[in-house]
């Protein structure tokens, strides 16, 4: 262990370093897709500290209600985010010395929910079906709050002009000396419209008149889109990328600052975004596949060399257990398995392919408990060394034997399996998975000797709901 002869000295009026190292951040090539004949560049924002571009606006936001009095020592920050703003604000204002509280709506992901607690953030879960007006809408929730609270101050990134003000006095000056002041074109996402606005502004005073086209790539579902084509606002749908796309016009978005847009699928979105990270190492969210895949677009529709930048506006650390999770992405739709027309397609883990959990019948049960507990599953196949289905473990089974005496966690997983099995060969009907799924067993699916994977009623419902109609 290094001894030190001073306790480090921990400043008191000083905040820590690591809000110096907001922005700045690095901007590389696309080199490993085809961009017809231009050159695409992204710029990093998944490098600042929480993880994204929104560490920006936060210290911009905070700043400037600092300068003008609406946020005064021993203030409260209060903001409607669960997203990337939270986490900002959280890292800043915590930094800074405020109290930060953030109103989340309840379906929210758990991760990001600690993420910002564990950055000190207090959090206020309010409901995500209700919509504008109602008091439990989180942005209502929010404003009220920071009335009530003494000191409060609402961060509001949809209507705050230190939004904007940050990309335009910061990112838009980064970008353009990293380009060398050579830029054609800048494709963007819009949340807030902070980015749009912030960047449009600043390329419009730097190169006048439109010299610099502004793209928008918005995910189809968003009324953005059909704003900007048409000038219309149509109804909004839905879309599974995080962060931009919207169903109204937020205050400070200046739509007029865009030239042009494309609409991009969530499909093609989290497609785009996997490949980036495949092919050139760039681990960026959901809608850096939007933005990527817009910005490619756009490059192969041109006819002469462009110089055209876009953004990796998170990180894909966020994403880990959707877009980056294959079983996520099957379930959903977004990626296709050659189908057999069979039950075998609504195995969801397939033990052929290593995916699914098992325990040995020789295992103990602390080692059968472990496993459920971390995949997060309530029962496993007890398999042996040649792959052949032995019997099932559930939890039910776990606790009929421990309840009494806990030292039974080293007996064997065989003496409290049980081993008649429900199995189903591959052509069965969804009709005796129903009766497997009533006498309260999953289904396991075997041919003839070999142990194909477990169905589950979530692996139904999940099927079904794939397959259902469109409306
Ligand atoms: C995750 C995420 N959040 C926010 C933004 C941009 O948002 P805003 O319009 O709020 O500046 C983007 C832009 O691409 C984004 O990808």
């Amino acid at each position: 262990m290094i001894q030190t002869s001073a306790a480090p000295s921990i400043s008191q009026s000083k905040p820590p370093a690591i809000l110096s190292l907001i922005g700045d951040t690095p901007l590389v090539e696309v080199t490993q897709f085809d961009t017809g004949p231009c050159q695409l560049f992204l710029k990093l924002e998944n490098q600042n500290p929480t993880g994204s571009i929104k560490d920006r606006i936060a210290l911009s936001m905070i700043e400037a209600a600092e300068r003008d009095g609406s946020l005064q020592p021993g203030g409260t920050v209060i903001e409607a985010t669960a997203g990337n703003t939270g986490l900002g604000l959280a890292l800043v204002a915590g930094a800074k010395g405020y109290r930060v509280l953030l109103v989340i709506p309840d379906k929210m992901s758990q991760e990001k929910i600690s993420h910002v607690k564990a950055l000190g953030a207090e959090v206020r879960l309010t409901r995500s079906d209700v919509t504008r007006g109602h008091p439990e809408y989180y942005q209502d929730m929010a404003m009220r709050l920071a009335e009530e609270i003494p000191g409060g101050f609402y961060a509001n990134q949809f209507g705050n002009a230190a939004n904007p003000l940050a990309h335009e006095r910061t990112t838009g000056p980064e970008i353009w000396e990293q380009m060398r002041h050579d830029v054609d074109a800048v494709v963007v996402g819009v949340g807030s419209g902070g980015t749009l606005t912030g960047l449009g502004r600043f390329f419009n005073r730097v190169k006048p008149r439109r010299g610099i086209e502004m793209i928008l790539a918005d995910p189809a579902g968003s009324i953005l889109y059909e704003y900007v084509k048409t000038g219309k606002m149509v109804e909004s749908g839905s879309w599974a990328v995080e962060g931009i796309g919207e169903d109204f016009v937020p205050e400070i978005a200046d739509m007029s600052l865009v030239t042009d847009a494309f609409a991009i699928d969530d499909e093609e979105s989290f497609a785009t975004a996997r490949e980036l990270l495949k092919r050139e190492g760039i681990f960026g969210g959901s809608s850096t596949g939007t933005l990527v895949a817009g910005a490619l677009r756009y490059c192969r529709q041109q006819t002469k060399l462009k110089r055209v930048v876009s953004l990796v506006p998170d990180t894909g650390n966020k994403y880990l257990s959707k877009m980056y999770n294959d079983f996520w992405m099957a379930e959903q739709g977004y990626i296709h398995r050659p189908p057999h027309g069979d039950l075998s397609d609504l195995i969801s883990h397939r033990y052929e392919a290593g995916e699914v959990i098992t325990v040995g019948a020789d295992d103990t049960l602390l080692t059968a408990f472990k496993r459920m507990r971390d995949s997060d599953v309530s029962q496993l196949p007890v398999v042996d060394k040649n792959g052949r289905a032995l019997g099932i473990i559930d939890e039910s089974d776990l606790l009929v034997k421990v309840h009494r005496d806990p030292t039974h966690f080293n007996d064997a997983v065989k003496t409290a399996m049980t081993n008649k099995l429900e199995t189903l060969p591959p052509k069965a009907k969804i009709k005796d998975l129903l009766d497997v799924f009533d006498r309260g067993r999953v289904a396991i699916v075997m041919e003839d000797d070999k142990f194909l994977g477990l169905i589950t009623r979530t692996d139904l419902l999940s099927y079904l709901r794939l397959h259902m109609p469109k409306q």
